[in-house]
């Protein structure tokens, strides 16, 4: 399927689905814009969906999630793609006392706000400009690697290479992302309310352009690597996606997943 056409809905979806689906920007993709009033509304956006996150524990949530997922290594090496702020990063040192993190993200600026603020100087951080569509470390660098709430910000064939290049640097890749369902549309107010203006712009925005899970698994599929996908739903309204690279099984964890996300009573489009 031409990926102009591919739906984040998955190639299933309905109609309403696709009209549901916007190509607007939200004011975080501005981040590092050349025009100063963008960047700093890029910089608000961030600001206030930080705000969002730690009122709502969301940092807590997914540094759980994260450290479910890594195992039982003594010193457990975590990378966090598009970090943002840097606070998951600080919350899973304090969770794991012995983990090793790379905090990182595309964007200079926010890398540059890392090493300046208190993970600049943490024993156990190292800070870098990664590119999660190309990741530039050897294979299994990192046991894990993070990627929370910015895979809607990137088009079908970066998601893709997210996916062939995280499970490639790392031997797991955790994405978390918001549930794509329009019902979920009803907590814009609390983002106003909790984050600000530019939380509830971004992330009325960041809802029509979540990924369903139907859509992760026709793009991992399709990444051009071996990589097995298991996606769920997290209250309160998290999808979240875990990958590495294996054979697909017979009965492999995708045929399992479409079965659990079809049978949700709260399931995105309804398959025709
Ligand atoms: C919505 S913010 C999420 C920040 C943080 N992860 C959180 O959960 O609050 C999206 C972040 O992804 C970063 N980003 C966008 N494209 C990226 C890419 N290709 N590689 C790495 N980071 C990227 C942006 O710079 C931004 O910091």
């Amino acid at each position: 399927m031409h990926d102009g056409k591919f739906p984040r809905g998955g190639p299933g979806a309905p109609w309403w689905d696709r009209l549901y689906e916007t190509d607007r920007a939200e004011w975080i993709d501005f981040v590092d814009h050349p025009d100063p009033r963008l960047a700093e509304r890029a910089r608000r956006g961030l600001r206030e969906l930080d705000r969002f996150q730690r009122a709502s524990l969301a940092y807590r949530t997914f540094s759980r999630l994260a450290l479910a997922e890594v195992g039982r290594p003594r010193e457990p090496r975590i990378l966090e793609l598009g970090a943002g702020r840097g606070h998951l990063a600080e919350r899973l040192l304090r969770d794991h006392p012995t983990a090793h993190v790379t905090v990182s993200d595309i964007s200079p600026d926010s890398v540059r706000a890392f090493r300046a603020g208190p993970l600049g100087d943490h024993p156990r951080v190292t800070a870098r400009v990664i590119d999660a569509t190309a990741i530039d470390a050897p294979d299994r660098s990192w046991d894990l690697a993070v990627f929370t709430m910015s895979l809607h910000h990137l088009q079908p064939a970066q998601v893709r290479m997210v996916f062939r290049e995280g499970t490639r640097a790392a031997h797991r890749l955790l994405v978390i992302d918001a549930w794509r369902n329009p019902a979920y549309l009803a907590v814009v107010p609390l983002l106003f309310l909790l984050g600000g203006t530019a939380a509830a712009h971004d992330g009325a925005i960041s809802l029509r352009k979540a990924y369903h899970p139907s859509a992760l698994r026709a793009l991992a599929a399709d990444c051009g690597a071996p990589v097995r996908l298991r996606c769920g739903f997290h209250p309160p309204g998290y999808l979240v996606a875990c990958a590495h690279r294996g054979a697909p099984r017979a009965s492999g964890d995708s045929a399992a997943a479409t079965a659990q996300d079809r049978d949700r009573p709260d399931a995105g489009p309804s398959r025709t």
